[in-house]
Order: C-alpha cells, then structure tokens, then sequence
C-alpha cells in the first residue's frame, strides 16, 4: 500500500523552522491547527502571519484522496493537465457505488457489472498516472484512509465531506471538491480561507455506555449543523488523551456535520498505539522526533480562552450516550431524555433496524464493543426485536473480526453483513418494503440522517447513536430503551439488564488480511491505455476547451436571466443525474434546469431567440451552439452557492456560454468558472440587473483591454434597437487572466506554463 514514508520525513523534516518562523512573525504561542497550516504554505517558509477568517492563503497538501463518484471528473480533468504523473501521492477509494442488499458476496458481483466502465476506468487512470487504487470491496475512503496514509500533523485534501476523519491521527484533512484535487495532483496550489478556531476541552474520562460518538453528538447538539462553519475545530485536554485514534477518528468525523472545514486532535500515545498496530512504527519513529510540533504549546491550552475563537467544555465523565435524531444530526436527546421526547413528538417507538457501521463507526474497537452488546444478548436468552446490519470500513477490518469471531456472533443473531463499502449510509441501501413510505424508525452508527438518506423513504425516522447503542436499541426494538436503568423481558419472560459494553482498542493478536484489495499503479505508465468506451452514457474523455481568439466577443443572446436563488444545484442538479458525472455531454442536458427565469418565473423555461419559442434551457443552449452563437447568462446574488461541484462550471463552458454576469457569486463558484475559461463578471451598478431584456443581444467593447482591475465594458442591444452601456466589475488577477486567454487553467498547465 506503500505509505510514504519520504513525503512524511520530508514534512517533519521542514516542519520546525517553519514553525518556529510562524510563531515569530504571529507573536504568540500557536495552536496545532496553525502549527499545520503554517507548516504547509505554498510559499515554503512563512513571511506573513494571516488572518482568520479574512485571508486566503495558498497550501500545498501532502496528499490527495477521492472516492469512486467525485473521482470521474476529477481524473477525467486531470488527464488534460498533461502530467504522466501526480504530483503528489494521491489514491482511488471504490465505496459510494455499491448497493447493499442481501450481504456483501451478491452485492460486490452486482456492483462490478452494475458499474464495470466506472470501475475499468478509475482502475486504469490510476494505474497510468501513479495513482493507487483501492478496488470495490476494499473499504470506505476514509477508514482507509486511516490505516494506511493519515499522518499526524500532515495535510490532506479529499473528495468527499468525510475526508475530515483523518483529525483522528492528527492531520489536518480537508473535504473538497474535485476542482480543487485536480489543482493539486496537476502542481498547482491549494486556496482556502484561514480559519478560525474552536476549541474543545475535553475532561474526565469516558466510562460505561458512553464513547467517542456521544463526544460528537453533544458537540453537534451544541453547535448545531452550522456552528463550525469556516472552523478549524480543535479538541484537547486529559479525556482527548483517554481515547482511541478511532475514536478521535469519529468524532473528528463527524466534525462534516457541524460544518467545520476540519477536526483534530494532538499527537499522543493512543496515534501512537494506532500506528504501530497498522505497520507504521517508521512514522512514530519520525513523529517522535518532532511531537512538540505535532501539538499545540503549552501555553495554549493552559489559557485556552485566549487563542480560541471559541471554547467548548465536555466532561466525559460526566457525559450521556446520546441519540441524534431523527431528520438531523444536530438534534441531541441523552438517553435519559429518550422516553419524554419521543413521546412528545410522536418518534416511531419500535426500532426496525440497526446498522452498524460506515466510515463514522466501523473500527475494531465499535465492533468489539457493540458484539459485546450481542453476545451479552445470547447468554440472557434475548431475540433481538430489529433487524441488524452491518458495514465494515474496510478488508482488513472484516476479515480480522471475521478471525476474531466477531462476525459470527453478529450472524448468529440474523445479522447482514454488507459489503465494505458506504451501502445504507449513501442511500445505497435497497430496503424492503422502503417504498411503501411508511413512519418507521431506524437507529444507525453513521454520520448523517437526513430525510430519505438511507433508505429513500422519507417517513424513516433515522437516529444517530454509537454502535453500542445501536446493538442495545435493535435489539431491545424500542427507542426509548435506557440500557443504563432499564430491565428487558428475555424469551422466557424473566427480566433481565445489559452490562456496560467492553470491548479491545485494538486486536490484541494484530490486523490481519489477505487480500486488501489495493492496486499500485505501473511503475512507468506511460504505455497504459485508459480505458472509456466510446459509446458509454457515463462517461467520456474531454476535450480541451478551446482558447479565446483574442477579440471581443460579439452578437452574444442572452440565455437566461436567472432569478433569486441560484445555487450550484440549480445550475448542475444532483439525483439522478449523478450518474452521468463522469460525462459532460450527457450531464449537460441539466445545466440551469433548477434556476428561475426572471421573465416568466418558471423553471427550465427560457425564450429561444432563434425561433422566438420557449424551450428547455439545455435545448436552447445546444441550439446556439450549433449555430456558432456564444451566450450569455445573468444571475442574481450569491450565484453558485452550495457546492464545489465543477459540473456548474464545466457545463455552461462546454455548451457555449461565454460569460456569466451577476449581482455577486458564491466565491468557489466564480473561481471554478475562471478555471474553466468563463468570464465571472458581476455588476458594477447592481440596478443594471433591471436593464437587462428577453431579447437581448450582447456584445463586448473591452475584452481585449481585459486587465486585473479594470472594469469591462458590455453593451446591451434591446428588440426596439434601443442600447444599455453595462459595466462589468471582475476579481481576475495576472494569471487568471491567462486562464481565460488559454482556454482553460489545465490548458496552461498543460502547454507547461
Ligand atoms: Fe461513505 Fe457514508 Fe462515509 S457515504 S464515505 S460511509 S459518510
């Protein structure tokens, strides 16, 4: 699987004086989160202290994840760069696309049929470009993640929310989209926001049901789902140390749910004791060389409140399990709690399923500690009351359960044991019976419960709890069961109590597996054909977009005048039409599909200029196309909102539209247009948005003065001949300028400028 050792002594090894450099120009003690951020500036050496929440700083990440579904563009766009390599150790996770039905053997089969071109192509993208891949079957992203890759006080950047696990071994991990992979495995930098912090303070010690999950639930129920937005949170203290690296693991998880852009935690034994089990003694030996900069100074978190944006404190001794739930996982009940609250909001009582498992929860020690809930089960003569599933995180995490016994004990109480893979988690869970969209509820160990996210039905009440608590509540089938205080009926009618769940930290006779399903990638590959059928609907090579001729452009429609709100989803939906993101052409026929028309208020309405017809937005645009017309279209406020999906930018792009003129843009968003080679322009005189007619035909009089901070100039041509003199304000600097000028940021890269 060949972790880099040399890429992780080289950070260490820059590490200090970076450090050191930081703390000097900032003036004060630093905390880890700064530590890493500082140690991984685009610039090397740092020569300027930032600014949280202002500045955007350039980072080089030591590493790059992406996970089967976000990982087609991303690739697709990254075999425009022209590189025969990554630039730097990048892998390929096969977990989102494999649908979990009746257990792990039939479902693998169905998804390698089911997804064949996707997985044939990913596997052979990897193997050209020095990419390693991890096949279907292999595990979730991040549970690999974290047994083979995450390194304390290292930066990755992944394509999936969840990258954020990785605080568990002390890295800063970061979810993105795969515009921002593609820039990084292509050379280029890494631009976020610097954040701002929260830290936590962790003291006590966890003890009896309660374990790492109940740490996140309570943070979430305090911070609500937006609470950790533009942060860095940071947890500390004597009950940080007490726990598990998986536990960390899960809590920092779980940090996706809070909105934060990452979780972390400092360097201690228990990474340590993790690493060493995973066959990475070398990266203690180097980490030891440098803990002091792998956790915050000392002064740090003697006075917390000082260096904090904002401070939280959790007594662990002191703290309940917890169930989050239902519809979303900010919604904190302590088990104490559980009787009064469901009953006051009418919360299906009977517990249908439990689900054990996910990138969240699937560690050896979750395992051990909920079959501990299952054996005690069996001895007391208890049938479970709901049905029990399970996903394990990984190979290696299944096939040393299975050696441990712990599998057969959950099989002995009828439970599936699902692919490792994301399954019930992505909604890739083909439930009996979910159709008939009945109330019901089910409890689960994973990270989200939004509506219809597991099983599609909207009426499934899903709560979030640990796997403890999950193997308590399905098998006692009932909500409001406090297994610290309740007694069960067993088969025989007699009652009888759970003890506390125990369970291993780590195997105590060691990992094991087989076949871990990785793949390395050809050592030259140089001569490896990646594989795309040319008649496939879900995926397609790119072409590369063409570079601007140089003049103005002219006799430009208007496509749409997008009113309200118009975010990513709108420009480029999501649903069904995920299937097709790994081919432009065909995801194209949903581009602004979702967005208002400001002249008629309908959606997917728009007027063809040609025909003077209201057509299908995707239709119109193909018909301009076709008759050389560039286009353009008009938004409102904080267009591109929501997502990084380069989809939103990579459509208008390939169906012709040339710019796209707003009140303001959502800042990911207008950068990812500028990737692409679009003009993102936004009104100098916010009312010109009035001005702006069905019929318009637009055309540039200074495109070809296009310069950073100057203002360019667009003329309106109404139906009547009458004319509006627009101007357009832009944030293009030097080289975003030469984007535009070659057609795209990839053509650069890719002609070696
Ligand atoms: Fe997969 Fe669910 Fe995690 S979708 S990556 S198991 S959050």
């Amino acid at each position: 699987m060949a972790f880099d050792i040399d890429m992780i002594k080289k950070v260490y090894d820059t590490m200090p004086a970076r450090v050191d450099k930081a703390r000097e120009l900032v003036g004060r003690p630093l905390t880890l989160s700064e530590k890493i951020l500082y140690a991984h500036l685009w610039e090397g050496m740092p020569s300027q202290k930032f600014e949280r929440s202002k500045d955007y700083v350039d980072f080089a990440p030591d590493r790059v994840a992406m996970q089967d579904a976000t990982a087609q563009m991303a690739l697709l766009q990254f075999m425009q760069a022209g590189k025969s390599t990554t630039a730097v150790p990048s892998t390929v996770h096969c977990d989102h696309l494999i649908l979990a039905k009746v257990g792990a053997e039939k479902d693998l089969a169905v998804a390698n049929t089911q997804s064949k071109e996707v997985f044939d192509f990913l596997s052979s993208v990897s193997n050209k470009y020095g990419i390693g891949f991890w096949k279907p079957g292999s595990g979730i992203i991040h549970q690999i993640l974290l047994e083979n890759y995450a390194f304390p006080g290292g930066m990755m950047i992944g394509t999936d929310s969840h990258t954020v696990n990785a605080g568990g071994l002390g890295m800063l991990a970061i979810g993105v989209g795969g515009a921002d992979a593609v820039d990084v495995m292509a050379g280029m930098a890494w631009e976020l926001k610097f954040p701002k912090l929260i830290g936590v303070k962790l003291t006590g010690k966890l003890n009896g049901w309660t374990a790492p999950k109940d740490v996140i639930l309570k943070v979430a129920d305090i911070l609500t789902v937006k609470g950790g937005t533009g942060a860095i949170v940071e947890y500390f203290g004597e009950g940080a140390k007490s726990m598990s690296a998986t536990g960390k693991g899960t809590i920092c998880n779980m940090g996706a749910e809070i909105g934060a852009t990452t979780s972390t935690f400092g360097y201690d034994d228990s990474m340590r004791r993790y690493l060493n089990a995973t066959g990475r003694a070398d990266v203690v030996d180097a980490a030891d060389k440098v803990a002091d900069y792998l956790t915050a100074d000392p002064e740090v978190y003697a006075n917390p409140e000082q260096y904090f944006d904002q401070l939280i404190e959790i007594n662990l001794s002191e703290l309940e399990p917890h169930i989050n739930g239902p519809f979303t996982p900010d919604r904190g009940t302590p088990v104490s709690k559980m009787k009064e609250e469901a009953a006051k909001n009418d919360w299906p009582i009977k517990v249908e399923w439990g689900l054990i498992g996910s990138c969240t929860n699937s560690s050896y020690e979750d395992m051990s500690r909920a079959v501990s809930i299952v054996n005690q089960a069996v001895e007391l003569g208890i049938t479970p009351k709901a049905e029990f599933g399970i996903n394990p995180g990984s190979e290696q995490i299944r096939y040393t359960i299975e050696r441990d016994g712990i599998i057969a004990a959950f099989e002995k109480m009828g439970t599936k044991v699902f692919t490792n893979a994301c399954g019930p988690c992505i909604g890739q869970w083909d439930r009996e019976g979910a159709d008939k969209g009945e109330k019901n509820t089910i409890v689960h160990s994973f990270n989200r419960n939004f509506s219809k996210r597991a099983d599609g039905n909207p009426n499934t009440h899903a709560f979030v709890t640990s796997p403890e608590m999950v193997a308590a509540l399905a098998i006692s089938g009932r909500l409001d069961f406090n297994p610290i205080t309740d007694k069960l009926l067993n088969d025989n009618g007699e009652e009888v109590m759970f003890k506390p769940p125990f369970g291993d930290e780590l195997p105590t006779k060691g990992f094991d597996v087989e076949d871990p399903g990785f793949q390395a990638p050809a050592a030259n590959g140089s001569s490896v054909q990646v594989i795309v059928s040319p008649d496939s609907s879900r995926l397609q090579l790119l072409e590369p977009f063409q570079p601007w001729d140089g003049q103005n452009i002219t006799g430009a429609k208007l496509l749409i005048k997008a009113f309200g709100k118009c975010t990513t989803d709108h420009i480029s939906m999501a649903g069904p039409w995920l299937r097709f993101r790994g081919h432009l052409d065909n995801i194209s026929n949903n581009m602004l599909i979702g967005a208002e028309n400001a002249f008629n208020n309908k959606t997917n309405s728009v007027k063809n200029q040609l025909t003077g017809e209201y057509q299908e937005v995707p239709a119109v645009q193909r018909q301009y196309k076709a008759a050389g017309i560039p286009s353009i279209v008009v938004g409102d406020h904080n267009y591109g909102e929501g997502s990084s999906r380069e989809h939103a930018a990579m459509e208008p792009r390939h169906l012709g539209v040339k710019a796209v003129l707003v009140k303001s843009f959502a800042r990911i968003h207008e950068t990812n247009l500028k990737k692409q080679g679009m003009l993102g322009l936004t009104f100098a005189n916010e009312s010109d948005y009035d001005k702006i007619q069905e019929d318009d035909t637009i055309n540039f009089l200074d495109l070809t003065e296009f310069a950073p901070g100057r203002q360019l100039t667009l003329e309106f041509v109404h139906k009547d001949g009458s004319k509006d003199i627009i101007m357009a304000n832009h944030t293009y600097n030097d080289s975003q300028i030469e984007w535009f000028k070659a057609g795209s940021a990839l053509n650069l890269i890719a002609a070696g400028k």
